[in-house]
């Protein structure tokens, strides 16, 4: 058993941890879930070596163990995959994969590489990456990255694995194959601390559930019976709202026409309309043609043929200058991730990157005073959980960057926004302000806007019509949702029909 007693842990300005005792079985999945900087990454550090708690300790088969180093959790049989991206770009596949555990490949003074590619394989092929031992990591895309890191953990053998949202940038496929890859080791008995905000995947795949909220434990509950707004109410300490959120004033004006648009391996022919003040959702899974078709609007990849017009004239887009600047489409990509943010600047200076210009605007000149009144006023309607405005953002939680680099894209200057899977990562309370701030861009501010998720209860509480793709196709669309109010029962059913 793997225990944790009394653990504090403070850093300047926040208790990221309090008091917290929790314990972890062999062969068992166990959840650990709560809001954005609840103190579940500070946690899975500590039992691996990279933080050292103030207060309490960790216990391994009832004997207390120093972790001084990730290297002392890995000889104790204890692996983690990072929320970060972890590896080392410079290296190859194979030597990221062995590297907490070089010295077991060697052989008197050389080095087994032979051994370790046939190591790196195994490993490879077990988390379904088709690629060599010998690729160097940086031309890699962030799944395959983040399969790297779980390949990595895997090959340590060890006896606890912990995962810090390891779904987070994987597609829909490469997630059920990573989830039936834990059930693999939980049967071997592996015990599995699985950090995720996705509620299903956690209810579908875990066996205990533990909640942290404000650096507090809130309780442990075993998956079997229990329901999302059980879940939700123990991070949040109360119930998720599911409120219809109206309708919208959708003018007759048509600000973005696609005709024919046609890309190869991306785009067989797609055509469709976007009025103003309008949310219009592509629904589909993941390699669908969503994002492929958004990238080719935002001139981020090329057309063979087809034809855009924003605001019926016929518009030239090469680039992703053209496409902000001259026709002031905006798209906020899905790979927040390894973009967009300067992580040794403070939540500030990140922040007012997109304010600055508004700010120019208005005074002429900047005006200190006013520039931090609007970035205190986003952090605080963002919920922006962070000790002052100056704070790193590297020091932020995951999901607390992930809104300063969201606060960013909203205050920019556009006129149509694409906006591609805006709260993957992002906790339940954060999740309804994003949602209302989308809203009140097309309601209020007559923004015209193109939703891209994989969520369907937030791609039925706000897009107002719903494209549907499949195999870089529109299959069929949605119409009536500004018309009536439909049950989501009811529109899930529609959608699975027109995707079958
Ligand atoms: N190295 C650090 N320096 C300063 N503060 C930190 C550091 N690491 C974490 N924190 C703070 O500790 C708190 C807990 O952060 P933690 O990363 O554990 O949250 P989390 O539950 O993993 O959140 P998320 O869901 O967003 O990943 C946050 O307030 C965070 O800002
Ligand atoms: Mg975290």
């Amino acid at each position: 058993m793997l225990e944790l007693k009394n653990i504090s842990k403070i850093f300047p300005g926040v208790k990221a941890l309090d008091n917290v005792s929790l314990s972890f079985k062999k062969g068992e999945i166990h959840a650990l879930m709560g809001e954005n900087g609840a103190g579940k990454s500070t946690l899975m550090k500590i039992i691996t070596g990279i933080y050292q708690p103030d207060l309490g300790g960790v216990y391994l088969d009832g004997a207390k163990v120093e972790m001084k180093s990730y290297r002392d959790a890995v000889d104790h049989e204890i692996s983690m995959v990072s929320q970060e991206i972890q590896i080392i770009p410079e290296a190859t596949v194979a030597e990221n994969i062995v590297l907490d555990r070089i010295d077991k490949f060697q052989k008197g003074h050389r080095i087994d590489w032979n051994q370790i590619n046939k190591t790196a394989r195994k490993y490879l092929d077990m988390v379904g990456l088709d690629i060599s031992p010998l690729e160097k990591i940086q031309h890699l895309t962030a799944a395959q990255k983040q399969l790297i890191q779980i390949a990595k953990a895997l090959s340590a053998q060890a006896q606890y694995i912990l995962l810090d949202e390891p779904t987070s940038s994987l597609t829909a496929y490469e997630s059920n194959n990573l989830i039936k890859l834990v059930k693999v080791l939980k049967e071997n008995g592996v015990g599995v601390i699985f950090v995720s905000h996705k509620i299903e995947e956690v209810m579908e795949l875990c066996d205990v559930i533990s909640v942290l909220r404000d650096g507090k434990y809130v309780g442990t509950k075993p998956c079997k019976g229990i329901t999302r707004q059980d879940i939700v109410k123990m991070m949040i300490g109360r119930e998720e709202s599911t409120d219809h959120m109206g309708f919208l004033d959708i003018k007759n004006e048509v600000v973005l026409e696609v005709k024919n648009a046609v890309a190869y391996g991306k785009a067989k022919g797609e055509s469709f309309q976007l009025r103003k003040g309008e949310i219009l959702g592509f629904y589909g899974l993941v390699g669908s043609g969503r994002t492929e078709l958004a990238r080719l609007i935002a001139g981020i990849d090329k057309m063979d043929s087809g034809e855009i017009f924003v605001n019926g004239q016929k518009a030239n887009i090469t680039s992703v200058q053209d496409s902000m600047q001259t026709y002031k489409i905006g798209y906020v990509s899905e790979n927040r991730k390894e973009e967009g943010l300067i992580l040794d600047f403070s939540v500030g200076a990140n922040l007012s990157i997109t304010v600055l210009p508004q700010i120019l605007k208005k005074f002429r000149k900047i005006d200190l005073k006013e520039e931090k009144k609007i970035i205190n006023s986003m952090v605080d309607k963002m919920k922006i959980k962070t000790p002052s405005a100056e704070t790193s953002v590297g020091s932020l939680s995951g999901g607390n960057q992930q809104k300063v680099s969201i606060g960013k894209w909203l205050a920019a200057n556009c006129d149509i926004l694409i906006i591609d899977e805006p709260t993957v990562g992002v906790d339940v309370g954060a999740k309804k302000y994003i949602h209302d701030l989308i809203w009140s861009l097309a309601k209020d501010e007559g923004k015209s806007i193109i939703l891209i998720s994989s969520d369907m209860p937030e791609m039925i509480a706000l897009a107002r019509r719903i494209l549907v793709f499949k195999d870089q196709e529109i299959v069929g669309e949605i119409s009536d949702l500004n018309e009536k109010e439909r049950s989501y029962e009811d529109v899930s059913l529609e959608i699975g029909r027109l995707m079958a």
